[in-house]
């Protein structure tokens, strides 16, 4: 009888927390869109994104990955594969989104952007639209998409920071790399002073000096912008680095122990603990709205 009694309970609990779960993922309709940036070029964006979807997947997150860098586009290289499609063939060869996706190592997913980046400032209103509804589609399939941008301040790569609900800045400690950190940093600011701006020290020497630099950033950014700067952390410069892009493989991968691997599953763990903002202008429809209608970044 108690036995009977105790099974009874096992299977209505059951079934409540399958419907808790389940109301859970009905109201979690939209993904968190991460744009890493950076203000000068080879600080290491590209494999910052990578292996940082890699980190993710592997805490458990749905990983979409979109390159979207104009001039050096590289994450197929870093990632060697190969992709047959990409933006272009969803806003001009009316492919579906998810036609378009490559699916990478530990499951992340990956769209490169090609010269489909530029397009998107070209698209007339029924083109967006048809964009829009199709892109959003991935909301559904993924919990975070990351955004690999090109350098610099260019409207293009400040659309990308503006529209996203996470920017990351990626520097290193070098003063040339924090120089231009700070303009992007104030060309952000400048724009939407409530935005708050990750930075990410990577290729550091020791913990000492990636705090040094987001110290001296974080004070002239006190004293002369109204931007919120936040630590992210740092990746140590780690010769397993440069030893996997050589095979074309992320460091995440092929060698999860070395010391930026490890400081990747912090940075990952981190990054999530922010919930993303639900509402209407949320996950990657949202971005594209608002990346649609910032036609006045410049
Ligand atoms: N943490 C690191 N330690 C050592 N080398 C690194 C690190 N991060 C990046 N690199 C090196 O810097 C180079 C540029 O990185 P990449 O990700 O292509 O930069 P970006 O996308 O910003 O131009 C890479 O070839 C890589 O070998
Ligand atoms: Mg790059």
């Amino acid at each position: 009888m108690r036995d009977q009694a105790n099974k009874l309970r096992e299977i209505v609990n059951k079934v409540n927390n399958d419907n808790i779960e389940t109301s859970i993922e009905s109201l979690k309709t939209s993904a968190k869109v991460i744009t890493v940036t950076s203000g000068k070029g080879g600080v290491g964006k590209t494999n910052v994104t990578i292996n940082l979807a890699i980190a993710l997947s592997k805490l458990g997150y749905r990983v979409v990955v979109i390159d979207a860098d104009l001039g050096l586009a590289n994450i197929d290289v870093v990632l060697g594969i190969m992709p047959k499609y990409s933006l272009v063939d969803i806003i001009k060869n009316g492919k579906n989104v998810m036609d378009v996706l490559t699916t990478g190592p530990n499951k992340v997913k990956f769209i490169s952007g090609g010269s489909g980046v530029e397009e998107l400032t070209r698209l007339s209103q029924l083109e967006l639209e048809n964009f829009v509804r199709n892109i959003g589609l991935l909301d559904k399939i993924a919990d975070v998409i990351l955004i690999d941008t090109g350098a610099g301040i260019s409207e293009n790569v400040l659309r990308f920071a503006m529209a996203a609900d996470d920017v990351v800045v990626v520097t290193t400690p070098e003063p040339t790399a924090t120089t231009d950190a700070y303009a992007l940093i104030k060309a952000i600011g400048v724009r939407n002073k409530n935005k708050t701006i990750r930075l990410l020290v990577n290729k550091t020497e020791t913990a000492i000096e990636a705090q040094t630099a987001m110290q001296k950033l974080n004070n002239v950014a006190k004293k002369f912008l109204q931007v919120k700067l936040s630590f992210l952390g740092y990746i140590s410069n780690d010769p397993f680095v440069s030893k996997a892009v050589k095979q074309q493989k992320p460091f995440a991968v092929i060698y999860p122990e070395c010391t930026a691997s490890k400081n990747l599953n912090e940075i990952a763990k981190k990054i999530m603990q922010e919930p993303t903002s639900s509402g209407k202008n949320s996950g990657i429809k949202g971005f594209f709205n608002k990346f649609f209608s910032s036609n006045d970044v410049n």
